[in-house]
């Protein structure tokens, strides 16, 4: 059950020299990242530096040119970039979570049953999946909103609906391409606060990519992409 590799030092995400060209566009030029558990990382550079493609190789969703990428899953360490494309999926379901700009929930479900998907997806009975939805969903703020449909939230509401679900399987990595981008300045503040809370408490990870400042002065360190290079990584735990 335990892979020999798998270690309890070892970062929870780990990679290694990784590049993707698009044709003539190199959208990462070898990048080498690890996050620890407990640790968030910001993601910054200019539109087209690379940002959102190494979040995407990160969480197995697009495969790189070269490089690794390491994941210390709960059954032990995975090269997720060596995995079949069901195995990653599953990697994705069970270990990864997303939050998008738009959160990308289901208009026609309500808070609970967007935020309980991802347990009904991996085969929880509905009862089980909503109950543990709901408790996500109060621990947010949301109590008493469990039956809105998405369209009936605002803005900062339904992002923490989408940060409930990228939680509630548990999730020890989770990734998020500019989560607060569509919202003001106070109820981005709230979002960020519900994510890093949510994550960081249970000693799991948070990669978030954004061009806020002060999302990310929020997190333990920062990463800057420039033309899909790593232009400066601060010393492990140097920066707050
Ligand atoms: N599927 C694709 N096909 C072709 N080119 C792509 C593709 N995805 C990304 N690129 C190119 O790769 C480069 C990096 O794109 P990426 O989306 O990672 O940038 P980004 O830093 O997230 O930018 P933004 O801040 O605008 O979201 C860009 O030049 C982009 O045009
Ligand atoms: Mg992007």
């Amino acid at each position: 059950m335990h892979d020999a590799h798998a270690t309890p030092h070892a970062p929870l995400l780990s990679a290694r020299g990784l590049t993707k060209t698009y044709g003539p566009t190199t959208a990462l030029g070898g990048v080498d990242l690890d996050v620890r558990r407990g640790e968030a990382v910001a993601i910054m550079g200019a539109s087209g530096s690379g940002k959102t493609t190494l979040l995407h190789v990160l969480a197995g969703i697009v495969t790189p040119d070269a490089g690794t990428v390491t994941l210390q899953a709960r059954s032990g360490a995975r090269l997720v970039n060596d995995l079949r494309e069901a195995e990653r999926s599953r990697l994705r379901r069970e270990e990864l979570g997303f939050v998008f700009q738009q959160g990308l929930l289901l208009p026609e479900l309500t808070a609970l049953e967007n935020a309980a998907l991802p347990l009904l997806l991996a085969g929880h009975p509905r009862a089980a999946a909503e109950a543990h939805a709901a408790q996500w969903l109060a621990a947010l703020g949301l109590s008493g909103l469990e039956d809105r449909r998405i369209g009936q939230l605002s803005g900062g509401q339904a992002q923490r609906v989408a940060i409930a679900r990228a939680q509630v399987t548990g999730a020890r990595v989770v990734f998020a391409d500019e989560p607060t981008g569509a919202l003001d300045s106070a109820t981005s503040a709230e979002v960020m606060t519900a994510l890093l809370d949510a994550t960081l408490r249970q000693g799991h990870a948070l990669v978030v990519v954004t061009h806020d400042a002060d999302v990310a002065a929020r997190c333990t360190r920062t990463i800057r992409l420039r033309d899909g290079r790593v232009q400066a990584v601060p010393a492990h735990g140097a920066s707050r």
